[in-house]
């Protein structure tokens, strides 16, 4: 039996609704049987079990994902303490151990999107699992410094890839309607992460344990590479890989009861019309292509933005500035920075709650707006001087600052990145913007302490403040609101801002 084509089905003049029908008929008899790629059982879409399951397993994914990058970003500051003593560390090879995992990442961040469009999401990330583990356990075992360099370098890969691949597999699976509040799981595990790393390293800091302190990603890390095994392939990457059996059998697996089958069905017609459009659009979108251009502003520009507004000097360098404002008692700024921690957390289980309800948009403008007044009491504080009630607005206004972070910019660029590019070219865009992030993650830690031995704190703080309006500005121009829209429909929303991508051309 020959199939009428593709294009026969989707282009408006041929396409009667007897063509369609048989079509679609046609195609599912011929992709029925699967192309053997398929490690999981088919949900039946009456078996509320099996939705329940899978939701937990797709949560547990991301927490597992996300808390990886945050407890092995967090951990380097208490582990050094005991590195420094240990290894003989100089001050310049403290910040080699340091840094390399952030150069790590955006190496991994680099090749993570080409990979991912090529061999699959899943493959990837249970790699990138079993990588996160072998870095732990060598730098926990290192004897060397070239051993803990090489680990931290491996860490440092994973920590790249998962960065990206967590939100886009996310994104990627999840149903339009709660696809921000799922994608930013991602998020609170990279804050919960962070937290727990603090207190890990709290609790091992007595007893000098760093091998402890390092070694413990890896538990999380053989976590999630069983969870993964057990988790689908994106059915986006299935279908635009021509495995249409397989992706609706994942569609299923994903969606269990809460869907019926005409429902998924549905879900796997708009894919497949997207993926076509973006192939009569010219065939593989090509990087350069100038639809492509706007998305790609959009995402470095908001990659950079997360970084060089400074997050990253509170979650790295949090207890030095506690101390540098007053609190001179270690446990003061131990709790202070605990505080920072917790509060980065408690906000974005905030964000989670609202950003489906109100949007991308009004949350990244609240929080940039609140961060930029945030840090120019922060620098006020600090130029008024130090200790007592000054100490403490110090505290208050960097706590205030993480929070709006917390609120905005921190989950919603992570959400932007794997909503506003094409299916076809997504991976390799988000690669583009998640090496962006990490590159000015990796200048603003390097560059943090110098800028402030060079122009003091209060200038420094300024700086990120007006880097921070900056950011305001430009999300009010640029950004669009992608709330509720399914992925292939993000056409609208960049249509919104007077923008044509690739994928409506044709
Ligand atoms: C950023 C990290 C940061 C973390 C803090 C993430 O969204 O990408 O650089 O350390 O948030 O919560």
């Amino acid at each position: 039996m020959t199939c009428p084509t593709q294009s026969a089905k989707l282009s408006g003049r041929d396409a009667t609704p007897a063509t369609k029908m048989s079509f679609k008929h046609c195609h599912r008899l011929q992709t029925d049987r699967g192309s053997g790629l398929s490690p999981w059982p088919a949900v039946p879409s009456t078996s509320r079990e099996g939705s329940t399951m899978h939701a937990a397993l797709i949560a547990a994914t991301a927490a597992l994902g996300g808390l990886l990058f945050g407890y092995d970003t967090g951990v380097i500051s208490g582990a050094l303490l005991f590195l420094r003593d240990a290894f003989a560390l100089s001050p310049l090879m403290q910040g080699v151990v340091t840094s390399i995992a952030l150069l790590g990442a955006a190496v991994g961040a680099g090749f993570a999107g080409a990979l991912s469009d090529r061999y699959g999401r899943r493959p990837l990330i249970l790699v990138t699992a079993l990588i996160f583990v072998a870095g732990s356990l060598l730098s926990a075992a290192a004897t060397g410094l070239w051993m803990l360099l090489a680990g931290r370098l491996l860490v440092g890969l994973g920590i790249g890839v998962s960065s990206m691949l967590a939100p886009l597999y996310l994104a990627e699976t999840a149903p339009a309607e709660s696809r921000g509040a799922m994608v930013s799981l991602n998020q609170l595990m990279i804050t919960s992460g962070i937290l727990v790393s603090y207190l890990i390293g709290y609790a091992f800091s007595a007893s000098g344990g760093w091998r402890w302190m390092l070694g413990l990603g890896a538990l999380p890390g053989v976590i999630l590479a069983g969870g993964m095994l057990a988790l689908p392939e994106s059915p986006r990457w299935l279908a635009g890989h021509g495995h249409l059996a397989d992706a609706r059998r994942a569609l299923q697996a994903l969606r269990g009861s809460s869907e019926t089958a005409r429902q998924i069905e549905a879900e796997l017609d708009g894919i497949e019309a997207d993926l076509a459009g973006e192939k009569r659009g010219g065939g593989r979108v090509s990087l350069s292509d100038p639809g492509l251009r706007l998305p790609l502003i959009v995402g470095v520009g908001l990659a950079i933005c997360q970084q060089v507004t400074g997050i990253n000097t509170v979650i790295y360098f949090a207890p030095t500035i506690f101390q540098a404002a007053g609190l001179s008692s270690a446990s003061a700024s131990i709790l202070a920075t605990a505080g920072v921690g917790a509060v980065n957390v408690a906000l974005t289980l905030v964000a989670i709650r609202l950003i489906d309800r109100v949007g991308r948009r009004v949350l990244l403008l609240v929080g940039l707006a609140g961060m930029a007044v945030s840090l120019v009491v922060l620098g006020t504080g600090f130029l008024l001087g130090a200790g007592g009630a000054l100490g403490w607005l110090t505290a208050a206004s960097l706590t205030a600052y993480v929070g709006f972070f917390a609120v905005g910019l921190g989950p919603v660029f992570w959400l932007l990145i794997s909503e506003i590019f094409p299916t076809e070219a997504r991976g390799r865009c988000m690669s583009i913007a998640t090496v962006a992030n990490w590159g000015f993650n990796l200048i603003v830690a390097l560059t943090f302490l110098d800028l402030v031995a060079a122009f003091g704190r209060p200038a420094t703080f300024f700086l990120y403040a007006a880097l921070t309006a900056l950011g305001f500005l430009f999300t009010l121009r640029l950004v669009p609101e992608t709330k509720g829209r399914g992925l292939e429909d993000m056409r609208e929303a960049w249509a919104e801002r007077g923008h044509t991508v690739p994928q409506s051309r044709g």
